[in-house]
């Protein structure tokens, strides 16, 4: 008999440094991911787990929250939680909670590498050098436009985005933003439409949060505002911006690039983003070791705190 509490585990914590491991020492997992028949798994080994441990990837739905009878929290590896259904926990008196600011420093930097990498086609230029063909093929190799002390607009002035803001003062830049409620604690310019800002920026960063709420926010009109000499970054949820719309209008060049780390149905890409004025990322905003090590501690440390004395460090409002 294991005295240890038992949880239940969605899937491997790949990404991570140790999760798996110091899960398996810490609690009784219950390793959902290795069952092949879910709602069997849930019905047989459900009864006694209080708590879920998750990612932002991952997520957490109804079925899996209603599935256990025990459960009391659900803890994820992870920002956003536009895949933990925090309503169907609530319903139940289950509290979850995230790793916010841990990650805040990472995502402002990976935004800022593809700003860079997009305006001055790094990944088009190290495809060059690679293949060989530098110096073989006709005429020069095209030009990109210049970052500092342009117009950089921001889509969410949460953490994430103030971040990227203020990495922006050292470039020269002027910042303005949208979001839902202006703030009045920043020095940046709120502008209250977003196709305006779209149409001011020179930059158009994306840092809000994903979900039904944002759902194809960066929209074909706020695309076309930007226009054929802005472009738009994405280190938020793929959701956010209508892809298609996206996709069609950077082949058209309507507009003028995109430097992308998430995609509307990850990790599926369409081939027709695979255009020179974009460069594409596989959702690594917060992969270092620097940061998922303080993901995961944070994870457990919730986990621990929640055990010991029923709160969580950094519960989902
Ligand atoms: C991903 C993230 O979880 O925290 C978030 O919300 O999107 C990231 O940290 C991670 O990159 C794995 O997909």
């Amino acid at each position: 008999m294991t005295t240890k509490p038992r949880i239940l585990q969605i899937g491997s914590f790949a990404g991570s440094p140790n999760a798996n491991a110091r899960l398996a020492e810490q609690y009784d997992v219950v390793e959902l991911w290795k069952y092949e028949d879910r709602e069997k798994a849930l019905a047989e080994h459900g009864k006694g787990v209080q708590m879920v441990a998750t990612s932002a990837n991952m997520g957490c739905d109804a079925t899996v929250i209603n599935a256990l009878p025990d459960l009391k929290a659900v803890c994820s590896w992870g920002v956003g939680f536009d895949k933990l259904d925090v309503e169907a926990a609530k319903a139940r008196g289950v509290v979850c909670s995230n790793t916010p600011d841990v990650l805040t420093d990472c995502v402002a930097d990976l935004a800022w590498a593809l700003m860079l990498a997009t305006a001055r086609r790094v990944g088009q230029g190290e495809r060059l050098v690679r293949s060989g063909q530098w110096g073989k093929t006709k005429g020069a190799f095209p030009l990109g436009v210049r970052v500092s002390g342009k117009k950089l607009g921001i889509v969410g002035l949460g953490r994430i985005g103030d971040a990227i803001a203020r990495r922006g003062d050292g470039f020269d830049m002027t910042v303005r933003y949208h979001s839902r409620r202006q703030r009045t604690d920043t020095p940046y310019t709120y502008e209250a439409s977003l196709v305006e800002l779209a149409r001011w920026s020179d930059f158009l960063v994306v840092a809000t949060v994903g979900g039904a709420s944002t759902r194809h926010l960066i929209s074909r009109e706020v695309l076309e505002a930007l226009g054929p000499k802005g472009i738009v970054i994405n280190i938020a949820r793929g959701t956010v911006i209508d892809e298609a719309a996206l996709t069609d209008l950077l082949n058209q060049n309507l507009v003028g690039g995109a430097g992308l780390d998430v995609f509307e149905h990850e990790p599926s890409v369409p081939e027709a983003l695979y255009s020179d004025q974009a460069v594409l990322l596989p959702h690594i905003g917060s992969a270092t070791w620097e940061t998922r090590q303080d993901m995961e501690d944070l994870l457990l440390e919730n986990m621990a705190a929640f055990v010991k004395s029923g709160k969580l460090l950094t519960p989902i409002a």
